[in-house]
C-alpha cells in the first residue's frame, strides 16, 4: 500500500487528536500529536523555572530535551516521553495549557520542533496533528485536513474530557483558555494556524465522531488512489 503523510491541522480541541488517531490506527501508521511536544516543552520550562522571555534559557532547555513517542499497549495509542519521563499525565492541565502558546509562538522553539517532527515522518506513513503540519512541517504532505468547530462546542467536550480525567476546572475557564489559545495560534507572526486552498475542511460541530471519520477516510482513499 502507498505510503502517504497526512497533516490535521486546525483550532484548538476541535477532535485533531482523536481523528489523527483513529486515521493512523485504520491505516498502521504511526499518530505524532506534535501539540504534545510544545506541551512537553512548556512543562519542562515550568518545572526547571525558566522563564519565557528567557531566550538563551529556552535554547539550551531545547538541547537537553529528547522527545520519544511510545505505544502504550493497553491503551492503543502513542504517548509522549521527555528524556525518558512519561508525561502524558501532566501535560494536559491548564497551567500548561495557559502558557504553551506563548512558548509556541517563539521561533527558535518552532525552528526545534518541526526539526524533531520532521525527522520522525521522513519515512512517511504518519499522521501528524497540529498547527503548521501542512505549511510548515509538511508542506507536500499528500492530505491536508483542516478542522474547526463551534467554540462552545469545543468548550464543552474540552471540558467533560478534563473533568473526567478529575481535574477541578470552569467550563468559563476552559472556553477563556481556548479563545485565548486560538487567537494566538491564529496571530502569531511564525507560522501561524492558516486554512490555505489546499485543505479539505472538515467542521465537525454538527459531526458524529463516525461521520467525521469516514469523511476523512473518503479523503485518505481519494489521496491514495492518486
Ligand atoms: O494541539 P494542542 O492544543 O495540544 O497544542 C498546544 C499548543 O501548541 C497550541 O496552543 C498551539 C501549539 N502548537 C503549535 O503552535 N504548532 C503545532 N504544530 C502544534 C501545537
Amino acid at each position: 500500500m502507498k505510503q502517504i503523510i497526512i497533516a490535521i491541522d486546525g483550532y484548538s480541541s476541535c477532535g485533531k487528536g482523536t481523528l489523527a488517531k483513529f486515521v493512523a490506527q485504520q491505516l498502521g501508521y504511526v499518530f505524532i500529536d506534535s501539540g504534545a511536544m510544545y506541551r512537553g516543552l512548556t512543562l519542562k520550562l515550568i518545572e526547571n523555572k525558566i522563564d519565557i522571555s528567557d531566550l538563551p534559557a529556552i535554547e539550551n532547555a531545547c538541547k537537553d530535551l529528547f522527545f520519544e513517542f511510545k505505544l502504550n499497549q493497553k491503551k492503543g495509542s502513542y504517548e509522549l516521553y521527555v528524556n525518558g519521563q512519561n508525561v502524558e499525565g501532566s501535560i494536559r492541565n491548564l497551567t500548561v495549557s495557559n502558557l504553551v502558546s506563548e512558548v509556541a509562538a517563539i521561533s527558535l522553539v518552532r525552528k526545534h520542533l518541526v526539526r524533531v517532527q520532521q525527522a520522525i515522518g521522513k519515512n512517511k506513513g504518519v499522521v501528524m496533528d497540529g498547527r503548521d503540519i501542512g505549511t510548515v512541517v509538511f508542506p507536500d504532505a499528500d492530505l491536508k485536513i483542516f478542522m474547526t468547530a463551534d467554540s462552545t462546542v469545543r468548550a464543552k467536550r474540552r471540558f467533560n474530557e478534563l473533568t473526567k480525567a478529575g481535574m477541578e476546572v470552569s467550563l468559563t475557564d476552559v472556553l477563556a483558555n481556548l479563545k485565548k489559545r486560538d487567537y494566538i495560534d491564529s496571530n502569531r507572526e511564525d507560522s501561524p494556524l492558516q486554512l490555505k486552498e489546499d485543505y479539505k475542511v472538515l467542521d465537525n460541530s454538527n459531526l458524529s465522531i463516525e461521520q467525521q471519520n469516514s469523511m476523512a477516510m473518503k479523503w485518505v482513499r481519494e489521496s491514495m488512489e492518486h
